[in-house]
């Protein structure tokens, strides 16, 4: 799978899907080839893909089942965002040279259809941040929260994940708005981070300490929002500590997306009606019309220097392979990101 430099900077590379795996992805699910990209047609770009946004959700494109996006095929480029300079263009919208976001697979060279595509601009940051901060991370956080979680100045938002791309986003933007926020995340150094870097409040490491314990002592009025990015037993966890009329965003559920047997559901879901709470999912594409107002108040924030945003960057088209699963192993800390 290893790629000279020499091939990768010359030769249009794909990753594609080889077969469907059953647990974690292994190199057997992938295969790469070197196609000639098709010609262009009317409409079309021709780009160079710089960075690859690496998302906990391509594990689940890759099963055979009814979700909000069809699954990717077997054979077909892997499914994916990414950011780059338009080569060529037969697309009345864009030249060549222009800088674009758009869902360009895990390749290093997109031809197809402009429609989708949209232009980004490096000077307001660097092409990265358009996979993570104004990227589909930064968007989920931003309207996961505002639109789903509702907080108010004063009430306690608990953010699990919370040292990853769409949880360290989601703590800072509901520190703005006044609330108090801890964190639940995977060891000490990352919950030095949450504190430190990302200014929460408070962080409860899953892995060495109680949640139950860490949510009665950071909690001490309970939960209004709970953003919960990774399910199982920490959501069925926070159930049993929400305040009067809480709001549980289900953004996504990390810990259940390589289960090979159908996870037990939240045995504490009657803790919603004891606190007439509330539990809502919620697909960031729905959002997709007002990314530019959230982009504009959250540059506003960042240049305030209110907000941070933290990316992991993997060198190299051929380790996308080993960056998926730094996902679910808990190896990154913020967006990650694969460099081409
Ligand atoms: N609803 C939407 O529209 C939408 C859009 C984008 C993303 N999402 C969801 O948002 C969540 C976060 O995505 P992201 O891109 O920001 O990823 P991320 O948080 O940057 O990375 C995933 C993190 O999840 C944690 N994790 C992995 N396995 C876990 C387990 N078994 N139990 C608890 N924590 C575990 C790890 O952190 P620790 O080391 O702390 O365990 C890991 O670093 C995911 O559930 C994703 O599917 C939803």
């Amino acid at each position: 799978m290893t790629l000279s430099k020499t091939q990768t900077q010359t030769t249009p590379t794909q990753i594609r899907l080889n077969a469907r795996p059953k647990g974690m992805t292994n190199a057997s699910t992938w295969h790469i080839t070197q196609d000639a990209p098709p010609a262009l047609e009317d409409g079309d770009l021709r780009v160079s893909v710089e960075y690859i946004s690496v998302d906990p959700a391509m594990r689940g494109w890759l099963d055979d089942v009814r979700s909000y996006l069809p699954p990717v095929a077997l054979g077909e480029v892997m499914r994916a965002s990414g950011v780059g300079h338009v080569l060529e263009s037969r697309s009345a919208a864009f030249a060549a040279g222009d800088a674009v976001f758009g869902m360009t697979g895990v390749q290093s060279e997109y031809v197809g259809p402009a429609k989708g595509f949209f232009k980004i601009d490096p000077r307001l940051a660097p092409l990265p941040t358009y996979l993570g901060g104004f990227g589909s991370t930064g968007m989920t956080a931003y309207f996961g929260l505002l639109e789903v979680g509702q907080p108010k100045a004063g009430e306690t938002v608990v953010v699990s994940a919370a040292a990853g791309a769409v949880g360290s986003v989601v703590g800072q933007i509901a520190k703005i708005l006044g609330c108090r926020v801890v964190g639940i995340a995977g060891g000490a150094d990352k919950c030095r981070a949450v504190v430190d870097e990302f200014g929460f409040d408070a962080c409860i490491d899953y892995q060495n300490e109680s949640v139950a314990e860490g949510l009665k002592k950071h909690c001490p009025d309970r939960i209004d929002v709970y953003f919960d990015n990774v399910g199982g037993k920490i959501l069925d966890t926070c159930l049993t500590r929400l305040a009067l009329r809480a709001r549980v965003v289900i953004c996504g559920a990390i810990s259940q997306y390589n289960a090979t047997e159908r996870p037990a559901g939240p045995s504490n879901y009657l803790q919603l009606l004891v606190s007439r709470a509330r539990m809502e999912g919620f697909v960031v594409l729905d959002y997709a019309k007002q990314f530019p107002v959230a982009i504009a108040q959250m540059a506003g924030w960042l240049t305030d220097g209110k907000l941070k945003f933290s990316e992991h960057v993997v060198d190299g088209l051929d380790r996308f392979p080993e960056a998926i699963n730094m996902l679910f192993s808990g190896r990154n800390t913020g967006k990650l990101i694969v460099k081409v």
